[in-house]
Formats: structure tokens, C-alpha cells, sequence
């Protein structure tokens, strides 16, 4: 006996796996304490970076260039410390003229991944020296500025992404091959990206990045940062001289800070900043000077409470769109239309399964998710994205299921795979075949705790051989953390 396809062929048309994702998502920081506004962030733990840095200088021959040594023990450096936060940290790597570049990726689990909001800094140095104002600095700073969130117990409403570029003193090569392979969607998602190249020169200037391709919303809230903590500020146009340039062509809102480099300090500028005039901002720029000892660390202590208020404030930013991401109550159903009534709404996978057709029973209301049933060969799957909180004691993913089946015998000739797929790891928790079908529903249930802090996709996958369905129906399916 054969149920043809057409028997149950529904209007719903499903988008690409992926596309889709709960509108319920969770910070991965815990407790649900709204952002402080401007955070004081330690300057002690960046100067213990940038010894850091210049000790990884010292020990590699005296520079953290691309495709010399103490560049990638740099970056291995920053990724333990991000690691250890509880960072999900991607390492990208890439060919240059010098030799091979890495940038370092890092995302705080959690927040709404259709509002990304990025931070991010250069970490190589040329090959002239150990590059501590040039970008020990920037890197230090944004490393900070991370672990600080981290540490923060706050939840975000966007999703913080850090980036440590690599080769950006070969010009700007590590922020141009992130944005060139980032796929248009993954763009689309960057709300904003802000840049920190030398934010400790030792002759300091103020100076914001001026060259925005969309709106200045971010530029007026670090020019109000500092107009608030009584901080003249001058505009800077980059010119596309540092790693924001590719997220600024493509359209994407930047800005940045720059404390200044090789150009002269002018006297109006000493005068509303200190320091000398006539003097480069900094004098080691691009030499190997350029150590432990060439840093204002009154700038660097602003700048670094500067970072932390942007990331702070952008992290909650409505950036529009989608309803905000809410904790959910203990016990909620993190799945979004988990009884399929409101047809496809936050499923993706195959058009057809998600049906209201009375061909066969839903458990609660008339919808489920009709797997199967066709008796031809046939692959159908159903998923959603969902985020277990980092702060989970337990976490469980159950449905209800009802499978009739026109085969016989021991052998599993259809099935349905129940499976959660983290990363590039895909995890079957549990088989449904066409042996042992039963046609009153039950309820499933497994652990997801495996998976807390992160988020990760439950999918159910059909396979049909050739002749003989199998019908596997589910219904009130729903993923709850406590
Ligand atoms: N990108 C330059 C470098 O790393 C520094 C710079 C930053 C210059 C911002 C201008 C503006 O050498
Ligand atoms: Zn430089
Ligand atoms: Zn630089």
C-alpha cells in the first residue's frame, strides 16, 4: 500500500535550513542584570596584557609580525584567555606575502544573532618591533573589554562578536579576507562594527573616525562619551587606513578611535590635550621603540572605559526588527510554534511536512509535523535554532510521536533521526524506524545539558526507501532549562 505524495502536499513553503531561529534567545552571561552604562574597566589588567605582548616580542625576536613566531603566540595567548571566559573562539587563517596570518574570531554565546554588534582590533606589529602602542593597545584593550562582559553576569540583547585581525600592517589583509568570505547573510547580520587601532599613544590626541558609509549614531556616542567625561575630541578621517574599512565599504555603521601616530602635535592640540607640540603622538610609531615604555596610560585608562561604554551601550541597542530577546521563565518552552499551529513559523527544513491535513490525527490543536508517508524514496527534515542558557542544571528536548507504517518485518527501512547539530558536529539522540511503529502518540525526552551555552540547531530527519510508508507524526515539541 502506497501513499502517493500528492495525498498530502501542503501550500506551506518552508525556507532553507539555518534561515530561521527562535525569537526567544537568551545572553549567554546569566543573570538577566540590565547593561551598566559605562562599566570602569581595570587599566591594571591591560598594562598586564601589554607586558604580555612585549614578553611574547622579547621572547620571538623582538616583534609580533605577520609570519614571524611571536605573532601567532599572540594570538594562542588571546584565545586561552577568551577560551577560558567561556568565548566561542574561531581561528581563520589565511596566505600572505609574509607568510600565514590568523584572525582571531571570538562570540559570546547568546543574544539575538540577527543583531551582531562587533568589536574588533589589529594584532600584528611590523616587523620593526613589538608594537605595544601599535596595536598592543587596541588588542589589549578589546581583550579586556570581552573578559570584563564575560565576567559581567549581564545578558545581552544583540549578539557581541571580538575580532583580533591579523596582517593588517601588510594593509589590512585579515579584516578584508573576514568580510570577503563571510557569507552576505552572516553581513547582513552586523549591525556595527567599532575598530581600535592605537588607543595609548604616548603624545595622545582624541581623535573618532569621521568616515561612516551608514548614519553616525555611533560616532555621536563616543563623541558624547567623551564630551561627558569632559574629553575634547577631534573628527579623523581614516581614510580607510585601518581594519574597519571592508565593514565600511560594504555598508555596515563603524567608527573607531585613534590616539594618534606618525603626524605632529599642533599647539592648539596641546593645548586642549597636554603634551607636547611639535612632537609626533608617537614618536615610536612604526619602530622599534614602540615597547612597554611607549604608552600614556592616562589615555589608555579613558580609551579602555571609552570601549567599555560602546560595548556595553550597543549590546542593548534595538537595532530594530525582531521582539527582543527576553529570559525566558524558568521552565518556558525555549521553542518557538513548538505545536506547529502557527504552520511553519520559526521551523526551517522541507516545504510540506508542517500540515494541517486530517490524513492524520495532531495530538493538540490540528497541526503537527507529518514526516514521511510518502512510499518513495524521499528525505524530509524539520529543524529550529535554540540557545541553552550557560547557567542550564538541566535541559531537555521532548515531543510527542506517532508513527503507522505500511511495512513489516525487523528491518529499519524508514526512519527519523531526532538530532541536534552543534558547530559541524551532528549528534543523533534517538532512531524512530518503521520496526516497533506505534499509532497512539508518546512523549520522547532527552538531555540537551550537554549544550548549555550554546546554540544549537534540533532537527528531525525522514528517510524513505522506495516502496511502503512510514508516517512519523510529531506534535508539542519543546526544549525547557531550569
Ligand atoms: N592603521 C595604522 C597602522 O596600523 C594606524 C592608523 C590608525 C592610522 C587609524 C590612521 C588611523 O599603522
Ligand atoms: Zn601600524
Ligand atoms: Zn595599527
Amino acid at each position: 500500500m502506497r501513499t502517493p505524495r500528492s495525498f498530502r502536499t501542503s501550500a506551506l513553503s518552508l525556507v532553507a535550513a539555518g534561515a530561521l531561529t527562535a525569537s526567544v534567545l537568551v545572553g549567554g552571561g546569566g543573570s538577566p542584570a540590565v547593561a551598566a552604562a559605562s562599566p570602569d574597566l581595570s587599566v591594571t589588567n591591560v598594562t598586564a596584557h601589554l607586558q604580555q605582548l612585549q614578553s611574547i616580542a622579547t621572547a620571538t625576536g623582538g616583534n609580533r609580525a605577520t609570519g614571524r613566531p611571536g605573532y601567532k603566540a599572540s594570538l594562542d595567548w588571546v584565545k586561552a584567555k577568551l577560551d577560558a571566559a567561556g568565548y566561542t573562539t574561531t581561528v581563520q587563517s589565511f596566505s600572505t606575502s609574509s607568510g600565514t596570518s590568523y584572525n582571531l574570531v571570538a562570540d559570546w554565546p547568546g543574544g539575538d544573532p540577527e543583531h551582531v554588534v562587533m568589536t574588533g582590533a589589529h594584532l600584528d606589529s611590523v616587523a620593526a618591533g613589538p608594537g605595544i602602542n601599535d596595536n598592543g593597545t587596541g588588542s589589549a584593550a578589546v581583550l579586556e573589554a570581552a573578559l570584563a562582559w564575560a565576567a559581567s553576569g549581564n545578558s545581552a540583547r544583540n549578539h557581541l562578536r571580538f575580532a583580533w585581525w591579523g596582517a593588517e600592517e601588510q594593509g589590512l589583509l585579515g579584516s578584508n579576507t573576514y568580510m570577503s568570505l563571510l557569507p552576505t547573510a552572516d553581513k547582513d547580520r552586523i549591525d556595527l562594527y567599532l575598530n581600535f587601532d592605537m588607543v595609548g599613544s604616548p603624545n595622545p590626541g582624541y581623535f573618532v573616525y569621521d568616515d561612516n558609509a551608514v548614519g553616525n549614531f555611533a560616532r555621536d556616542a563616543m563623541t558624547s562619551y567623551y564630551t561627558s567625561k569632559g574629553i575634547p575630541w577631534e573628527y579623523i578621517d581614516v581614510q580607510g587606513r585601518s581594519d574597519h574599512a571592508s565593514f565600511r565599504s560594504y555598508g555596515i555603521a563603524t567608527t573607531g578611535m585613534y590616539s594618534g601616530g606618525e603626524t605632529t602635535k599642533t599647539s592648539a592640540q596641546a593645548q586642549k590635550w597636554g603634551g607636547t607640540a611639535g612632537q609626533q603622538f608617537d614618536p615610536c610609531y612604526h619602530r622599534s621603540c614602540d615597547t612597554i615604555s611607549n604608552i600614556d596610560t592616562t589615555a589608555l585608562d579613558r580609551n579602555l572605559d571609552m570601549i567599555g561604554h560602546m560595548v556595553w551601550r550597543y549590546a542593548d541597542h534595538d537595532f530594530g526588527g525582531t521582539t527582543p530577546p527576553t529570559t525566558p521563565p524558568a521552565g518556558g518552552n525555549l521553542l518557538t510554534n513548538p505545536g506547529f499551529e502557527s504552520g511553519a513559523t520559526g521551523w526551517a527544513g522541507t516545504a510540506g511536512p508542517i500540515t494541517n491535513n486530517t490524513g492524520r490525527p495532531a495530538r493538540t490543536g490540528s497541526w503537527k509535523a507529518w514526516l514521511g508517508g510518502n512510499g518513495s524514496t524521499s528525505t524530509e527534515t524539520i529543524s529550529q535554532q535554540v540557545t541553552i542558557p550557560s547557567t542550564a542544571t538541566a535541559a531537555s528536548l521532548a515531543y510527542w510521536i506517532r508513527t503507522d507504517t505500511a511495512e513489516s518485518g525487523s528491518t529499519a527501512y524508514d526512519t527519523l533521526k531526532v538530532q541536534v547539530v552543534s558547530g559541524t558536529t551532528t549528534t543523533t539522540l534517538r532512531t524512530f524506524s518503521n520496526v516497533g511503529a506505534n499509532a497512539t502518540y508518546t512523549q520522547a525526552s532527552h538531555s540537551l545539558l550537554a549544550y548549555k551555552g550554546k546554540t544549537v540547531t534540533v532537527k528531525f530527519l525522514m528517510t524513505e526507501d522506495s516502496s511502503l510508508q512510514t508516517s512519523f507524526v510529531l506534535d508539542d515539541t519543546s526544549v525547557t532549562t531550569s
